[in-house]
């Protein structure tokens, strides 16, 4: 077992790790203020080769492999957890879809311009479909050569900055797994809407909004598989895109660490630095000791990921650990830093409102607990 990241990894993990510092650090609780993202960030971020990370090389994309791009979703949290999530759904479950089951001719007119920055976002989700995803209601309706969608779509992360969006629906009247599609819709088709931004606790610099299809057409050559594939289609998006969140709450659980060891080297309490009071010593290590489980636990899934394995139960399993244990982290950092946790002044208060999304989003931690135990049932049973 070789636990060390390859020179090209952490040369990656180094470079992401300055240009977040320098570049986003600085703007976080300004965003955070504004609930918006300066678009010169966004157009610096695609300089960067941010949104082609997860892209092969041969269609404008960085190409690198789920362990590194874990590690470089853990840089941007650190520095920003909106900006992160907004390049995780694009680099995931926002086009995993259509590299994965979309038609030659959809990847290559669609992939290079992803690459290039064109945001995609997922659309599975409706206000009487979360965590039971296939009880969505958004139909799509055959007529000839097109499907005709028609629904609303709920909590689209970069749902008002994407040009694709992945839409998941189902053949009218029809209930069932096999009777849910996956598309591919294009903005600018008539009768897509973005009809509402939501104002969030935590991650205010991403947008998550609502999606209204009313009567869109789109081409049958949009649909990504088979018809009846859709539920599988975005089950397995959802499988990487619950590695990259699990890296996501580790990058704002590593923030907290580091900002609470900062503050109590400074902080003088009972004639010296909080660093020498046992409680909050113990304090560091608990939280040091849970992410750094939670990490290995990630790092496993996206090995998994890149051998081409199964890694549905271990993807759940590290969003899991990871979200859970950020979320511990986060509320101790507060509670070191006492009163001045509880202000905006200090960083940790908005890594408090952060992180809370990372155990609801892409599968509250109740559905990964459903995942693992299915699993272990199978296994084990
Ligand atoms: N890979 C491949 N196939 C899978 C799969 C996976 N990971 N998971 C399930 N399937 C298959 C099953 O094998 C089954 O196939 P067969 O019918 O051929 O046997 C079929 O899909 C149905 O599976 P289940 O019976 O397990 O389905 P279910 O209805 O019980 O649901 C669930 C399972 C795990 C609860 C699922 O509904 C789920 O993951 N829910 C959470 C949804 C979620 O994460 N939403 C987040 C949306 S994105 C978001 O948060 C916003 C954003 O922009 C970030």
């Amino acid at each position: 077992m070789d636990f060390t990241l390859s020179e090209q990894q952490t040369m990656f993990r180094d470079m992401v790790r300055d240009f977040a510092a320098r570049e986003i650090a600085p703007l976080a609780a300004q965003m955070d203020r504004e609930a918006d993202m300066p678009e010169a960030l966004i157009q610096k971020l695609r300089e960067g080769g941010f949104f082609g990370l997860t892209f092969p090389e041969p269609l404008g994309g960085l190409g690198v492999d789920t362990t590194t791009y874990g590690l470089v979703v853990e840089e941007l949290s650190a520095a920003s957890a909106g900006v992160a999530v907004m390049i995780c759904v694009h680099n995931s479950v926002g086009s995993y879809p259509i590299a994965m089951f979309g038609s030659d001719e959809l990847k290559a007119r669609v992939l290079p311009r992803m690459a290039a920055g064109e945001i995609a976002a997922f659309c599975v989700s409706e206000a009487g479909a979360g965590s039971d995803a296939a009880a969505l209601t958004t139909a799509a309706a055959r007529d000839g050569d097109h499907y005709v969608l028609t629904g609303s779509k709920m909590w689209v992360t970069n749902g008002s900055r994407a040009r694709y969006y992945v839409v998941l629906a189902r053949t009218p009247g029809s209930v069932g797994h096999d009777s849910v599609h996956a598309f591919l819709v294009e903005r600018d088709a008539p009768g897509l809407c973005v009809a509402k931004k939501e104002d969030k606790m935590g991650l205010r610099c991403s947008d998550t909004c609502v999606v209204e299809l009313d009567g869109v057409r789109i081409p049958a050559a949009n649909l990504l598989g088979r018809e009846g594939d859709g539920f599988k289609v975005a089950m397995k998006a959802l499988d990487g895109g619950r590695i990259g969140i699990a890296f996501q709450a580790l990058g704002i659980g590593r923030a907290c660490l580091e900002a609470s060891v900062r503050y109590a080297g400074q902080r003088i309490a009972f004639g010296e630095k909080l660093w020498h009071i046992p409680t909050v010593r113990d304090k560091f290590a608990d939280m040091a000791a849970r992410l750094h489980a939670a990490r290995l636990t990630a790092l496993h899934a996206a090995w998994l990921k890149d051998q081409g394995r199964p890694h549905t139960k271990e993807a759940a399993m590290a969003k899991l650990l990871a979200t859970e244990a950020a979320g511990h982290v986060a509320d101790e950092a507060i509670q070191i830093h006492g009163g001045f946790g509880y202000t905006k002044d200090y960083d940790v208060e908005r890594y408090y409102r952060d992180v809370r999304v990372t155990r609801i989003y892409e599968g509250t931690s109740e559905i990964q607990r459903l995942v693992i135990a299915r699993s272990v049932i199978k296994e084990l049973g």
